[in-house]
C-alpha cells in the first residue's frame, strides 16, 4: 500500500495539487447502440438495461490517442488562461497508443508545439488518474514540474472485432459474413462498452491552504492481469508479433467481465473507506464522486455500498461508454463546465482498471 513519508497532519496542510484547466473531446458522430446491431448479435435493450450506455465514439482510421489528446489539450490550456509554452510537462494516460512505442505524450508535446518539455507516458489503463494525479503531486512537491498537463486518450477502435466501419457507421448496407458475425458477437461484451475520447487536465500546485489533492491510496496486483488483457503482439515472443496471433484473435483483447464487476464492486468501497480514515474525512464531506465509467450499474453498486446518493455521483456512461484512461478527466470537464462541480468542493475520484490498478483519489478543488 502507498503512504506518504512525511506525517499525515503535515501533509495534510501543505497545498497539494489542483485542477486548474480542463477539456475534453470525442471524435466523430455519436454511434448508437443499434449501429452496432448490424455487426454483431446484440441489442440497444441489453446494453442500456446490463450498462447504462447508449452511445459512444470512435476515433477515425489513422487518429491516435494523440490527435484525440491534441483537441483536448488545447482547450484545457485555453481554459487555465495559458498557452502551450506555460505547460512543462506531460503525463500522458493511454492503453491505446499511437505506437507500440514510443509514447503518445512525446507526440503530443511535439503537436502542441512544446519540443523538449518532458513527457511520460503511464500505463494504468481505467485506473490512470489516481496514479497520474499523485506522480503529478510529487513533481510539483519536487519542484520539478509547475504546469502539468495530464492527458488520458484512449482509441479503442483499433480493437473493435469487426472488419466493415462503414456498415457499422451506416455509411453503407451489407451483408456480413457468417464467420465475421460470429468472431464480434464472440466478444460483444467487450465491444459494446468501450468508446474513445480524450480529457486533459492542467494542474499545479494551489496556493489556498487545505486545498488541492489530500490524497490517494494506490493498489495493483498483477496476478490479475489476465482479467482484461491484450495476450498478441507482446515482446515475450519471438517476433514480437505474427500472423497467427491475429487469427487467433489476439490482437483483441480477452476480458473476464462478471469477475471483473466483482472486484470492482468490492475492491472500490473499501479503497474509499480506507482513504478517507487516513485522511480523516467523513463520506458525508465529500461533494462529488467522480468515478470511472466502465458499467453504470458498477457505480451503482459502489454507492449503495458506501450509501451515498446517487444525485452526488457523476455519470456520462450514456453519453461515451467505457473511454478507459480519458473517463475521468473527461467527466471533470463536463460536470465543472456544468457548474455541478465549483472551486472549494472536496472531491473523490475512483477508478479500476487492467493491470489490476486500482485506487481513489481526495482532492479539494
Ligand atoms: O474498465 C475496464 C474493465 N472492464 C470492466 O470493468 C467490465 C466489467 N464488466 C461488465 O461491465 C459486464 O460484465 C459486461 C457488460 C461486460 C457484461 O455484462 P454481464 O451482465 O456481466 O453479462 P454476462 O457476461 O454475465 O452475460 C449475461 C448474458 C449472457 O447470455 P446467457 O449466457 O445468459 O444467455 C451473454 O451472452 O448476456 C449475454 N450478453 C449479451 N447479450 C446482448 C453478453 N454481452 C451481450 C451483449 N448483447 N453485448
Amino acid at each position: 500500500m502507498q503512504t506518504y513519508d512525511m506525517p499525515l497532519p503535515e501533509r495534510c496542510v501543505m497545498p497539494g495539487i489542483t485542477v486548474v484547466g480542463s477539456g475534453s473531446f470525442a471524435p466523430g458522430e455519436p454511434v448508437p447502440n443499434k449501429a452496432l446491431m448490424r455487426v454483431m448479435d446484440t441489442n440497444d435493450e441489453w446494453i442500456r438495461r446490463r450498462t447504462g450506455i447508449e452511445q459512444r465514439h470512435f476515433a477515425g482510421e489513422g487518429q491516435g490517442a494523440s490527435d484525440l489528446a491534441l483537441e483536448a489539450a488545447k482547450r484545457a490550456i485555453d481554459s487555465a488562461g495559458l498557452t502551450p509554452a506555460d505547460i512543462d510537462y506531460i503525463i500522458f494516460c493511454t492503453m491505446t497508443p499511437d505506437y507500440l512505442f514510443p509514447g503518445s505524450g512525446g507526440l503530443l508535446g511535439a503537436k502542441l508545439g512544446i519540443h523538449g518539455v518532458p513527457a511520460l507516458d503511464i500505463r494504468q489503463q481505467c485506473a490512470a488518474m489516481p496514479f497520474a494525479f499523485q506522480v503529478a503531486d510529487g513533481l510539483c512537491m519536487s519542484g520539478a514540474a509547475q504546469n502539468i498537463l495530464v492527458v488520458g486518450a484512449e482509441a479503442h477502435a483499433g480493437f473493435m472485432p469487426w472488419d466493415d466501419w462503414d456498415v457499422v457507421l451506416g455509411k453503407k448496407d451489407g451483408d456480413i459474413p457468417a464467420d465475421v458475425h460470429e468472431r464480434a458477437t464472440r466478444h460483444r461484451g467487450l465491444a459494446v462498452i468501450f468508446g474513445d475520447g480524450a480529457g486533459a487536465l492542467v494542474m499545479r500546485r494551489t496556493e489556498t491552504e487545505g486545498h488541492g489533492l489530500i490524497g490517494s491510496e494506490l493498489h495493483t496486483d498483477g496476478d490479475l492481469y489476465d482479467k482484461i488483457y491484450i495476450e498478441g503482439g507482446g515482446f515475450r515472443r519471438r517476433p514480437y508479433w505474427n500472423d497467427d496471433m491475429f487469427s487467433q484473435e489476439l490482437h483483441i483483447p480477452s476480458m473476464d467481465g462478471r469477475d471483473l464487476f466483482r472486484h470492482a464492486v468490492t475492491k472500490l468501497p473499501e479503497v474509499v473507506r480506507s482513504l478517507c480514515d487516513k485522511h480523516g474525512v467523513s463520506l458525508d464531506d465529500i461533494d462529488f464522486f467522480l468515478p470511472h465509467q466502465a458499467n453504470d450499474r458498477i457505480n451503482q453498486h459502489v454507492a449503495k455500498s458506501l450509501k451515498i446518493p446517487p444525485e452526488k455521483v457523476a455519470s456520462n456512461i450514456a453519453k461515451y461508454g467505457n473511454t478507459s484512461g480519458a473517463t475521468i478527466p473527461i467527466l471533470f470537464d463536463e460536470v465543472y463546465r456544468e457548474g455541478k462541480v465549483k472551486r472549494g468542493d472536496l472531491l473523490c475520484f475512483i477508478a479500476l482498471g487492467a493491470g489490476l490498478h486500482w485506487g481513489a483519489s481526495l482532492m479539494r478543488l
